[in-house]
């Protein structure tokens, strides 16, 4: 049957529009991230991020949150063979099986982003000092974002046993 709405040729353009498969063939090009920051030093008790002066008037009003959450850049893992990492065996958590990477915290992953919810000790102009922080010293920032337990917390969230057990993740 003729489309004499849009033509023939349109049909399967409209078809992909529909399933969504069109922003997925756009997706799958270069996406760009701007570093906002870095991970100038990391203690046993605190660490302290640099936000870089151009973005230090986005942290307006961030003192006003006991925590927050830092999206950096494990850029120590940004190669080709971390970056084709599918599967792993989470070794840090012990009896943990194989699982896929996108069931598991590992540092090795398509997109090496690693995500901390963090205490917020302090705010001096650009710095910040957290507590928890599992980056290493030099990791680029991502974005930091709000804390809100009303989103991000979940009291009945279920969890594979192997990751109840050694690092928190
Ligand atoms: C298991 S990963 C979890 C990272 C993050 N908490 C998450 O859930 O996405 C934490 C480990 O990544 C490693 N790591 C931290 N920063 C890194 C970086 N910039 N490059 C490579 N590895 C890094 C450290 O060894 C750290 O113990």
């Amino acid at each position: 049957m003729r489309n004499i709405l849009f033509g023939d040729d349109a049909l399967p353009l409209l078809k992909r529009i529909i399933r969504g498969s069109i922003y997925m063939e756009g997706l799958r090009g270069a996406g760009r991230v701007h570093f906002i920051g870095q991970v100038e030093e990391v203690g046993d008790e605190t660490s302290r991020i640099r936000i870089f002066p151009e973005y230090a008037k986005g942290l307006y009003k961030l003192e006003d949150y006991s925590h927050i959450i830092v999206l950096y850049w494990l850029h120590l893992r940004d190669n080709e063979k971390d970056r084709s990492v599918l599967r792993v065996i989470p070794r840090a958590h012990e009896g943990a099986p194989e699982v896929g990477v996108f069931s598991s915290r590992s540092p090795s992953r398509p997109n090496p982003i690693g995500l901390c919810v963090v205490k917020l000790a302090r705010i001096e102009k650009n710095i910040l000092t957290v507590e928890g922080l599992d980056a290493l010293v030099g990791s680029p920032i991502v974005d930091i974002k709000p804390y809100l337990p009303r989103a991000e917390m979940v009291a009945d969230a279920k969890v594979p046993q192997w990751a109840e057990r050694g690092p928190r993740t």
